[in-house]
C-alpha cells in the first residue's frame, strides 16, 4: 500500500497546504504543523468552488474547507454540494495526496454500537450526503478522516455556544437523544500527523468515550464553573431543519490513531479559553 508523503514523521520539513485555514480545525492544524512548510489558504484566498489558483504542488493537502452549516444545507443542498463535493474535486485536481475530513453524519444513526470504517454510509441530511459524495470526490490518493462533534477554542462550536448561553441564562434546553463522541480539534490535528504514516483509505478518528449533547453540556458547565442547569429535551423539541443521527459513535476497526477521551479534550479546550474563571468553583 502506498504511503504518500516522503517524510511523514517530520524529520525534515514537508510542504503542507491547508484549505479553510481560518476554520476551527484549520487553525488547529496550523499549530500542529507549524514546524513544516505550511501554506495556509482561507476562504478569501481560495474559494474551493473555483478551480485551484496557480500553486506549487505540495507534499500533502489538509483539506478542511467545507460547508459546515448542517441546517443551512437543507435549504441550499446545491450550495453545500458545490463546496463539499465540487470543492473537493478541485482540491484533488492539484494532484497531491490529501486528507479529506468527513463526518459521522454520513451514517443514518440506526446502529447501537460504534460505526466502523466498513459500515455502509446512509446519510439522512443534505449536509451528510454532500460529505459522503465529497469522500468519493477526494479520489484514490486520500485519507478520508471521519470525525464527530468538533470543538475548539475558536470559531462556531457547541462548547463556545454553551459557554455564552451558560453565562447569560440559568437553564438551557439541550438534546439528550443524539449520542456521539465530541472531538477536540487539537487532538484531531495531532492524529492527522500520525495518520500520514498510514495507508490511504477511510479512517474513523474521534475522541474516546461518548455522550449525548445534554451530557456534554452538563460537563461544559461543570468544568467551566458555570451555574447553568441543562434541561434534557428531544431533537424533535428542538425542531431543527436537518435530521441528525441518533447514534453516531465512531470507532476504528483498523489501526487508526487513538484520541484521548472527550472530557480531556474539553478540559484542554476550556484551559485555552481561560476557564474556569477566577472566583468560580468547578
Ligand atoms: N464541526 C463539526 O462538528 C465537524 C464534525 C465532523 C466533521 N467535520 C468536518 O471537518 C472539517 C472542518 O470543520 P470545521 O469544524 O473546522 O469547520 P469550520 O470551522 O466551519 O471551518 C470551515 C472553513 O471552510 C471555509 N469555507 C467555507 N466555504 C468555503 C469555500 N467555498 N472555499 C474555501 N473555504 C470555504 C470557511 O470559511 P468562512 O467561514 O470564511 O466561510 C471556514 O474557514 C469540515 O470538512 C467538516 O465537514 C466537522
Amino acid at each position: 500500500m502506498e504511503h504518500a508523503i516522503a517524510d511523514p514523521l517530520g524529520q525534515g520539513r514537508s510542504s503542507i497546504l491547508i484549505t479553510g485555514a481560518s476554520g476551527q480545525l484549520g487553525r488547529a492544524l496550523l499549530e500542529e504543523f507549524s514546524s513544516d512548510d505550511v501554506t495556509a489558504l482561507t476562504h478569501a484566498d481560495w474559494d474551493v468552488t473555483r478551480p485551484p489558483p496557480p500553486l506549487e504542488v505540495p507534499d500533502v493537502v489538509l483539506h478542511t474547507a467545507a460547508w459546515t452549516d448542517v441546517d443551512g444545507a437543507e435549504g441550499d443542498p446545491q450550495g453545500a454540494a458545490a463546496v463539499n463535493v465540487g470543492g473537493t474535486s478541485h482540491v484533488a485536481e492539484l494532484g497531491a495526496p490529501l486528507v479529506y475530513y468527513s463526518s459521522d453524519y454520513v451514517f443514518d444513526g440506526r446502529k447501537r454500537e460504534p460505526y466502523v470504517e466498513s459500515d455502509a454510509p446512509n446519510p439522512q441530511s443534505a449536509y451528510g450526503r454532500s460529505k459522503a459524495h465529497g469522500e468519493a470526490a477526494a479520489g484514490e490518493r486520500a485519507w478520508i478522516v471521519r470525525s464527530s462533534g468538533l470543538f475548539g477554542p475558536t470559531g462556531v462550536n457547541f462548547v463556545r455556544t454553551m459557554l455564552r448561553l451558560g453565562a447569560e441564562r440559568d437553564q438551557v434546553g439541550v438534546a439528550d437523544d443524539q449520542r456521539m463522541s465530541p472531538t477536540y480539534v487539537a487532538h484531531l490535528a495531532r492524529a492527522t500527523r500520525e495518520l500520514l504514516e498510514r495507508p490511504f483509505g477511510i479512517w474513523h478518528v474521534a475522541a474516546d468515550g461518548d455522550c449525548t449533547w445534554a451530557e456534554f453540556a452538563e460537563s461544559i458547565f461543570e468544568d467551566a464553573g458555570l451555574d447553568c442547569r441543562v434541561r434534557r429535551i428531544t431533537t424533535r423539541e428542538l425542531g431543527r431543519p436537518a435530521p441528525r443521527p441518533a447514534y453516531s459513535v465512531l470507532r476504528s476497526e483498523k489501526d487508526a490513531p487513538r484520541l484521548p477521551h472527550w472530557r480531556q479534550g474539553l478540559r484542554e479546550c476550556l484551559r485555552r479559553l481561560d476557564y474556569p474563571k477566577e472566583g468560580t468553583d468547578p
